[in-house]
């Protein structure tokens, strides 16, 4: 599924929409180059999880973690960079076995030999300074049903 996002205010409203839709336990892959705006998605899916704190990329610290509505914790990875995910590949590998976890990845390519099948995979290009493309796919039963529930 395509859909075209104009600015980075829609893009929040995006992610937003997407938030609300979450209970815990699904998996998010975010790809992209540097600037697509995929923490800017992840911001405006932290507002739709009712998180009030912001989200700030955690392409240093690798991950960051926020608490959100119905007991649901939003657990935001950034792997940029690192062709070896060490000992954070068991912690995560834990964070997605967790139910009331919604697990975003950037820059996946390090784990992606633990990532579920099941997952929502976005890709974001940047079509001018302003405008976007998402390429949405789903790959099992939760990141299906999620998918359709975006499209509504
Ligand atoms: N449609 C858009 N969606 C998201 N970000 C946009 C958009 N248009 C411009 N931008 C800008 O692009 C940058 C995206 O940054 P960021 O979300 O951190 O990207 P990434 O995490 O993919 O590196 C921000 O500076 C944002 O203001
Ligand atoms: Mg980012």
């Amino acid at each position: 599924m395509f859909i075209d996002v104009k600015n980075k205010d829609k893009m929040k409203d995006l992610g937003k929409a997407i938030g609300t839709l979450l209970c815990g336990g699904e998996i998010i892959e975010l790809i992209g180059d540097v600037g697509a705006g995929k923490t800017t998605l992840v911001k405006g899916i932290a507002v739709g999880l009712g998180i009030d704190e912001n989200v700030q990329s955690p392409s240093f610290t690798i991950n960051r973690v926020y608490n959100g509505r119905d007991g649901i914790i939003l657990s935001h990875y950034d792997f940029y960079r690192l062709n070896d995910a060490g000992i954070m590949a068991n912690e995560l590998q834990e964070v997605i076995d967790d139910k009331n976890i919604v697990t975003v990845i950037e820059w996946g390519g390090a784990v992606a030999g633990i990532l579920p099948i099941d997952r929502l995979t976005i890709n974001i290009s940047a079509i001018s300074e302003y405008s976007r493309k998402l390429d949405i796919k789903s790959s099992g039963e939760i990141s299906q049903k999620l998918m359709e529930k975006i499209t509504e």
